[in-house]
């Protein structure tokens, strides 16, 4: 018997559809079959991922708690985000390093255009602005063009003391000065006053609030709600627009100030202003026709300005988990000072050229970095192809994320993880191990810290001088009892300390 009319339409309206689904499931028997699986992870829910099960204010300390479930690489859905964690040095090294060319890009997060934050080029994609910024940098911070500093870099530590042992309180001020000082320095040949400069005020306001939004897990809300950019002034919820405006405003302003200041030096011939990065590649590009020009002073800016907001924050936070830690380890303290005395006898400051004969001071300097790493998860990297790494697909486009915190805090790696022991780094007689912390806490390949090289410097001179001259303990109140404290963190691209301390001269 023959279909029917009616039967034949129906057949063939199904046969396509079914075609399709044929063909669909196919295909995805076949992926399933020859693709390999993604990284284990926590299992995610529909549409929101795993956003639920991670801990907003410190997402590393979830990280860290899903390595020991799933392992070195571990799958995350962050919404719509496929993101990748890598748990070990290891793995950072095989992948953001010797696959550079594919682990070199960033994500898009939803909070950096907004609030002004793509001026730094540390967002940058992987592309041309991103690859000239990068030699402009390297030109001024590779290690050997980096050594030039270290006279001055002692000089600001120096200044730094005479100003904490006459305003101790302020020691947070006298970090942060140091740190600007440095890098404004070497790209604006700005000095700054030892106390309330403008232009430190000036960037100490502009990264205040992008600072605490930045990353991708801060970057959820507005990913999820767009509009909350358009809202009307009036309306509930829209502070985050406004939040946005001021930092992008601020962080113009930061940039802008400090050019200008360079320029006006420059065209007026002074001595100050003549030699640093910016005035280097202005006057490197006078023969190059208007458009070019124009092009080129847009991304010098951002170079710039991305020195100063990757020191200010950085090498500040460091000198503060180093004052803590010289209160809560008294005797480390004692050691460190101990070993400085018995090379300068006491007549004289540390210089660089001590360095090799310090090793305590060195591990004191190894321990404040692995302790409380300053940028728990360094600066998210993003995939620009599909990857296979040890049997599991890693996809094109997913954000990777290298938590340096867990690697901190490994116990097998580090016993007593959450302990001050500087002794961790040095063999029994006394001689450096071969592990530096150095190698991961400034991430890793070819989107690696290029100021590594003059924070290392920053951050020994700085300490090997506090060690030298001051004594950090507890604050006292006026009656001279010890103010009881627990050490508080804003947390957000970096892990900032907030702590009341006291020092003295030694
Ligand atoms: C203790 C001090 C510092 C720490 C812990 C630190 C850490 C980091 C980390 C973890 C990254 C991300 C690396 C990656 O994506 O794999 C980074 C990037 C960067 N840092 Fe630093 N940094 C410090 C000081 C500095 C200084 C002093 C400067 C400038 C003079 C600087 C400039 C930069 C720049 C420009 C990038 C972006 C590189 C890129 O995207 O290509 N940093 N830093």
């Amino acid at each position: 018997m023959f279909p029917s009319v009616d039967g034949r339409l129906t057949i063939f309206a199904v046969l396509p559809v079914s075609l399709v689904v044929i063909t669909a499931l196919r295909r995805f028997i076949e992926n399933k079959q020859n693709k390999p699986s993604l990284p284990p992870g926590p299992v995610p829910l529909p549409l929101l991922g795993n956003v639920l099960s991670l801990n907003a204010k410190e997402p590393w300390l979830t990280y860290t708690e899903w390595r020991a479930a799933y392992g070195d690489v571990v799958f995350v859905r962050l919404l719509g985000q496929e993101v990748v964690v890598i748990n070990s040095q290891r793995v950072a090294e095989a992948l953001l390093d010797k696959r550079s060319r594919i682990y070199s890009d960033r994500p898009t997060i939803a909070t950096v255009e907004p609030f002004g934050w793509s001026v730094a080029f540390v967002f940058a994609p992987y592309g041309d602005e991103w690859r000239l910024c990068r030699r402009l940098f390297h030109q001024t911070f590779r290690p050997d063009s980096a050594l030039k500093f270290r006279p001055m870099q002692m000089r600001r530590a120096r200044e730094m003391i005479v100003n904490l042992i006459d305003d101790s309180q302020h020691y947070h001020t006298h970090f942060a000065t140091f740190s600007s000082s440095v890098a404004m320095s070497v790209v604006y040949d700005y000095q700054p006053s030892a106390r309330d400069d403008p232009l430190i005020q000036i960037v100490e306001k502009a990264v205040e609030i992008g600072l605490k939004v930045v990353t991708p897990e801060r970057a959820i809300l507005l990913k999820l709600f767009p509009f909350l950019l358009r809202l009307p002034d009036w309306c509930w919820g829209s502070s985050i627009k406004r939040d946005a405006q001021i930092s992008t405003n601020r962080m113009t302003e930061m940039m802008e100030t400090s050019f200008r200041y360079t320029q006006q030096h420059m065209a007026e011939n002074s001595v100050l202003g003549k030699c640093s990065m910016v005035t280097e590649n202005l006057q490197r590009m006078e023969e190059q026709d208007q458009a070019s020009r124009s092009l080129f002073e847009g991304t010098l800016k951002k170079a710039a300005s991305t020195a100063i907001i990757g020191s200010y924050e950085t090498t500040t936070s460091v000198l503060m988990i180093f004052a803590l830690a010289m209160v809560l380890y008294p005797d480390v303290q004692r050691r460190a000072q101990a070993e400085i005395d018995s090379v300068t006898g006491r007549d004289r400051l540390p210089a660089f050229e001590d360095r090799a004969s310090l090793p305590y001071v060195e591990s004191v300097l190894r321990e404040t970095l692995r302790w409380h790493p300053v940028a728990p998860l360094g600066v998210p990297h993003a995939t620009s192809s599909d990857d296979i790494y040890n049997g599991f697909f890693i996809p094109k486009g997913a954000t990777v994320i290298y938590n340096i915190w867990g690697i901190s805090r490994d116990e097998k790696r580090y016993p007593e993880a959450s302990s001050f022991i500087p002794e961790r780094f040095l063999d029994v007689n006394g001689v450096l191990t071969d592990d530096d912390p150095a190698g991961y806490v400034f991430g890793l390949g070819r989107r690696g810290c290029p100021g590594r090289y003059a924070a290392d410097a920053s951050l020994w001179s700085a300490i090997v001088t506090m060690l030298a001259t001051v004594d950090f303990s507890s604050a006292r109140d006026d009656q001279g009892n010890v103010i009881d404290f627990t050490p508080q963190f804003l947390t957000g691209i970096t892990r900032y300390l907030v702590f009341l301390c006291h020092c003295i001269r030694y």
